[in-house]
């Protein structure tokens, strides 16, 4: 069974998604902890759910790295990213960026999942970003975490026909929509072996 941890920021609907695929017995992981970088309101579902929560705050830490490595040691309390079966840490929402000796601790068993084609439109706007450029189409992608903004390796798409006159607010909430199964779909494929993790051992 693979124990994952989840990070978030908001309201924490892929991470929901994840809860209910991992309530039933045949899904192949666990969710073992679900962070937050602030008090985000999705951490209720895990809450809700019986599973253990916590918030580690950028502003209580000198520096981004000290944020990351306290963020680790919380992870790992829960036994994911330590000894022979690494888990997996799940970005689902989370709106930081992972500082670089955090993907280090985990790589490559640390995936996002970002509302967009990557490489188009990286960062916090993407949905914004892709209408502000008149995109005709967008979509989601789940992606293993490297030291970039949303560079790492792609692991499963999505696309998405953007309406006209369509509002940010709509279009994301029709990539979310694609995008909670495919991140349930990704990780259950990760789990079974069925998809590697580039790099992984
Ligand atoms: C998701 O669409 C996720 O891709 C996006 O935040 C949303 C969280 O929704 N992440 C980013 O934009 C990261 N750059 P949720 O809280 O309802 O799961």
């Amino acid at each position: 069974m693979l124990k994952i941890a989840v990070l978030i920021s908001g309201g924490g609907s892929n991470l929901k998604a994840l809860i209910d695929a991992a309530a039933d017995p045949d899904f192949p992981a666990e969710i073992a902890c679900v962070g937050s970088d602030t008090d985000a309101p999705g951490l209720d579902h895990a809450r809700s759910a019986g599973i253990p929560t916590f918030v580690v705050r950028p502003r209580d830490s000198a520096t981004r790295e000290e944020w990351g490595a306290v963020l680790a040691a919380a992870i790992q309390e829960h036994h994911v990213g330590t000894g022979p079966d690494r888990g997996l840490v799940v970005s689902a929402g989370l709106m930081r960026i992972l500082p670089p000796g955090f993907v280090r601790t985990f790589s490559p068993h640390l995936i996002n999942t970002h509302p967009a084609l990557l490489p188009e439109y990286p960062g916090a706007h993407a949905v914004r970003d892709a209408l502000a450029a008149g995109a005709a189409r967008t979509g989601v992608t789940v992606h293993v975490i490297d030291e970039g903004v949303d560079t790492g390796p792609v692991l499963r798409q999505a696309a998405v026909d953007v309406l006209p006159g369509e509002t940010e607010a709509d279009l994301h909430e029709r990539i979310k929509q694609l995008e909670r199964p495919l991140l349930v779909e990704t990780v259950r494929d990760i789990a079974l072996g069925r998809l590697a993790l580039p790099g992984a051992a």
